[in-house]
């Protein structure tokens, strides 16, 4: 028995690959350099979604089909009501989620990839005592997240760190919240209970819960100076670094790499401040070392929620809602895992080995 199941092969995909040696992420036979060079949100969403229905998918189409999901969705903020607000924007996000109705067509696929782009940011909204704002069809998934969540268009750089965020994050091989999203795919229930599954996955800090935590950490060191101190007493409580260590890459997660790329832009135009920048650096240079120091024998490097943190704050996004724009990014990756798996797979049901007491024999 393999606790973790470290190893064990539970699916055969053709969607991602991630080469946890070499450091190399493929999403449907393209490095995760070159997706994110030349795509937007809808152009990997097209490419993961291809041959998983009937329809053809294109990205043009896409945009205007998310789009128009998105605003016939917004009837759905009308209900949301106090008990609903008293939760962490991620849990009622999911409780709306959980409204919608299931079922296994393309329809169905769009709707879950436009419910949380317009679900999170009106939750935000009226947390804040503003008035949610209603969707613009028109836009594309990233510059209508980012207006709707901060009541004004973004600039170029920020529409472009959030599509770079959502193409980084989007499927990521068979991840603890994709493979709960194909176990429930796998006895044809709909997309909508994958979905909702994968997501209630997503949001431990092992896994999708980490950025906020991150957060919390560089603002408890406060200055580069105190990194190695601060980090080196946590490690010695015996807790974790967020943002370090990986089951799969014992490398630097390549994702890290391509969110501090799209930090760049925005640092540049002064629309993150850039101590802030310097002392993620400081944090991540003296956590990679002390981790070396630590533990020789199990490389921890930078994974992907570090800059995740960074790049979500710097967008205006409050570190309690990050988990939900994670959700945002990776529906699409769990839909296509989810279609791939009835399509291609069975139903899944490993074995337990019984360890507890046995009748005594009469
Ligand atoms: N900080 C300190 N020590 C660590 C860390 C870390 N971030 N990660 C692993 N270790 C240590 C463990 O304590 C363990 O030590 P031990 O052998 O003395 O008990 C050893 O390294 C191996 O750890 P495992 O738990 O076997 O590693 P696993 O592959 O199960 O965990 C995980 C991977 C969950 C990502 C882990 O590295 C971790 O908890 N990281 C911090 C949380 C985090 O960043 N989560 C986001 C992951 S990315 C994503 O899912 C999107």
């Amino acid at each position: 028995m393999k606790s973790g199941l470290d190893d064990v092969i539970a699916a055969e995909t053709q969607l991602s690959d991630v080469d946890g040696l070499a450091g190399r992420l493929i999403i449907r036979g393209v490095s995760l350099d070159d997706l994110v060079a030349k795509s937007r949100y809808e152009d990997v969403a097209a490419l993961l979604l291809s041959g998983m229905f009937d329809e053809e998918i294109d990205a043009g189409r896409l945009i205007s089909l998310i789009g128009d999901a998105r605003l016939s969705l917004f009837d759905h903020v009308a209900q949301i009501d106090p008990a609903l607000l008293a939760l962490p924007p991620v849990e009622a996000m999911r409780a709306l989620l959980a409204r919608l109705p299931d079922g296994t067509d393309f329809a169905t696929a769009v709707r879950l990839m436009a419910a949380p782009a317009v679900f999170l940011p009106a939750v935000l909204r009226l947390r804040a005592g503003e008035p949610a704002i209603r969707p613009d069809p028109r836009l594309s998934q990233a510059k209508d997240i980012l207006r709707m969540t901060n009541g004004i268009l973004p600039t170029a750089e920020q529409a472009a760190g959030l599509d770079a965020y959502l193409v980084t994050i989007a499927d990521h091989g068979l991840n603890a919240s994709t493979f709960t999203a194909r176990v429930i795919a796998s006895t044809h229930a709909g997309l909508t209970s994958s979905v909702l599954g994968a997501l209630g996955a997503l949001m431990g800090p092992l896994h999708g819960g980490a950025p906020g935590p991150v957060l919390d950490m560089l603002d408890a060191v406060g200055t580069p100076e105190n990194a190695r101190g601060w980090l080196k007493e946590e490690l010695d409580r015996g807790e974790r670094l967020m943002g370090f260590g990986h089951r799969i890459y014992r490398v630097r997660d390549p994702r890290a790499d391509a969110l501090k790329a799209a930090l760049r832009p925005i640092v540049a135009a002064g629309q993150v401040d850039g101590q802030r920048m310097a002392l993620a650096e400081a944090v991540e240079q003296a956590a990679v070392t002390l981790l070396r120091e630590r533990k020789p024998d199990r490389p921890l490097e930078t994974n992907v929620e570090f800059y995740t943190a960074m790049l979500l704050d710097s967008l205006g996004f409050p570190r309690e809602a990050f988990t939900g724009v994670f959700a945002i990014g990776r529906t699409v990756g769990w839909i296509a895992h989810a279609r791939e798996q009835v399509l291609n797979g069975r139903l899944i049901r490993p074995q337990s080995r019984y360890i507890g007491l046995v009748p005594k024999a009469a």
